[in-house]
């Protein structure tokens, strides 16, 4: 079977992999350079129930609280199942897992989770060992790789997928395939604020949507709380920092999580992430993560690349407190799939964040994403042996049907003049981490008015630009359509808070 796969993080590394190995003739295309992605930037790890007294069922517990009641639970139990295969293979392929002296994975800690379960690699460079040993694996299998390779759209026929249609150097070129495996990740480039790299633009979703697709849970983007304030690209601090005994404190160097959550810094992402912007937006300066408690030395062995480059930008976390903010970090919706990755479109597969399988509910659990993108992926070329045919896709849950909105624009912005910053702004002020009904209906009028403005797409900037407006134009809908907050949705009645950055 011709196998096309579109994405380079672990889900698309491992479906190639599978596909290659199951004895599919595979081809991967990227966007970039092979290994480029946000897989590669992941630092915390990957989520698994090894340690002693852990168990699959609490870790399925753990997501499914997370997830504020709007996860698919046998999605879920897939997941946490898996997990211990997922990882021996990554180990097989050559990810050197962080251990003690007996041989035993290092388990981090996570807020959210009920037991340290998160295994990382290079203390902070979870993501980057995962990427170096897949892409090494790819490089050596028979897999074609095409890279700077853009995808402009899915190709169907009465099937279903039949293909795609690229953009290399300027021209456009139609590859075939059996089916189509798409990993192109989330759509972190929407916000003005994100820790996504430049090339996540959400092109997968707005392919997939285009191509038929049902998509879902889009309005559930899920922010990270403890992004470092300084100049240069945004920098995360890993939540393992917190999970490791690190304190949120406001200007006075008062705890202020401890009156938010019962978990105080350990509370799920999404409080820890409105709490910060809140506690910010009253003092009108950034809150401070305050590790110095761990000590110089813990910091640079466990922490080696935040300690860089903390210490690069200025800080000396040792010894003081440093300045975090929230940023975009990941899209809990995505292409709809049942529990193999199939899409609503026959041969059309989707794994990793491109896809809402639906593990994540209304908000992510910390470190299970690196592990859906491995688990999906296995499990969608295996089922590349079973007939073609559509995914039956569990019922949304509970939520308003779709209503007229007032056509209302941001005074802010011209709705006549589009740009990708003006864009992104405006999503950040309106559809982030505190929302308001107005807000999102004059940022759905917005981008209306921009999307029906613009010409045809030629270029690749001007492909991401329009799927970026379809994207969030998706966005806006499904949040609009959900009037009560869960999660990583917030409406918040305060509109003075919101927007802050
Ligand atoms: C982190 O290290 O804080 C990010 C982990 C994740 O997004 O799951």
């Amino acid at each position: 079977m011709k196998v096309l796969i579109v994405g380079g993080g672990i889900a698309g590394l491992t479906a190639a992999l599978h596909a290659r190995e199951s004895g599919h003739d595979t081809t991967l295309i990227v966007k970039g350079t092979l290994g480029d992605g946000s897989t590669r930037l992941a630092q915390g790890g990957i989520a698994g129930a090894h340690g002693e007294g852990d168990s699959p069922a609490a870790h399925a517990e753990d997501t499914l609280a997370a997830g504020a009641g709007l996860c698919d639970p046998d999605a879920v139990d897939v997941l946490v199942n898996a997990a211990a295969e997922r990882i021996a293979e990554l180990v097989a392929r050559g990810v050197a897992f962080d251990r003690d002296s007996e041989k035993r994975l290092l388990l981090g800690r996570e807020a959210a989770h009920s037991a340290a379960r998160i295994a990382h690699a290079g203390g902070d460079a979870t993501g980057a060992a995962i990427s170096h040993a897949l892409v090494d694996a790819v490089r050596r299998a028979d897999i074609s790789v095409s890279e700077h390779a853009f995808l402009v759209d899915v190709l169907t026929d009465p099937g279903g997928a039949c293909g795609a249609l690229l953009l290399i150097d300027g021209a456009r070129r139609d590859v075939s395939a059996d089916a189509v495996i798409l990993a192109t990740g989330g759509a972190g480039q929407l916000f003005a604020h994100t820790t996504n790299p430049a090339e996540i633009t959400g092109d997968g979703i707005a392919a997939a949507l285009r191509a038929g697709a049902v998509v879902r849970d889009l309005e559930f983007v899920q922010f990270h709380p403890t992004i470092l304030v300084a100049p240069g690209p945004a920098f995360l601090v890993s939540e393992a920092v917190r999970g490791d005994g690190a304190v949120l404190v406001d200007a006075d160097g008062r705890r202020f999580m401890l009156d938010e959550h019962p978990e105080a810094e350990l509370a799920p992402r999404d409080v820890v992430a409105r709490a910060v912007a809140r506690h910010a937006s009253a003092q009108d300066a950034p809150v401070r993560l305050d590790a110095t408690g761990l000590g110089a030395e813990l910091l640079a062995a466990r922490f080696p690349t935040i300690d860089r480059v903390t210490r690069e930008r200025g800080f000396d976390w040792a010894r003081d407190p440093i300045p975090v903010t929230p940023a975009a970090h990941y899209l809990m919706g995505g292409v709809a799939t049942d529990l193999n990755g199939r899409s609503t479109v026959p041969g059309l597969f989707a794994v990793g964040e491109v896809a809402r399988t639906g593990v994540h509910g209304a908000n992510r659990l910390a470190s299970n994403s690196l592990l859906e993108g491995a688990v999906f992926a296995a499990r969608a070329v295996a089922a590349l042996e079973e007939p073609r045919r559509r995914g039956v896709i569990a019922p949304a849950a509970v939520r308003a049907g779709t209503r007229e909105h007032p056509v209302v624009f941001d005074t802010a912005l011209d709705p006549h003049v589009f740009s990708r910053a003006a864009l992104q702004e405006l999503m950040w002020a309106h559809a982030g981490l505190l929302r308001t009904a107005d807000g999102l209906a004059a940022a759905l009028s917005t981008v209306r008015a921009w999307r029906s403005s613009r010409p045809a797409p030629r270029t690749v900037a001007e492909h991401e630009d329009a799927n970026l407006l379809a994207l969030a134009e998706e966005v806006t809908t499904a949040a609009l359509a959900r009037p009560a907050s869960v999660g990583a949705h917030h409406l918040d009645t305060h509109p003075a808070l919101i927007g802050v950055a």
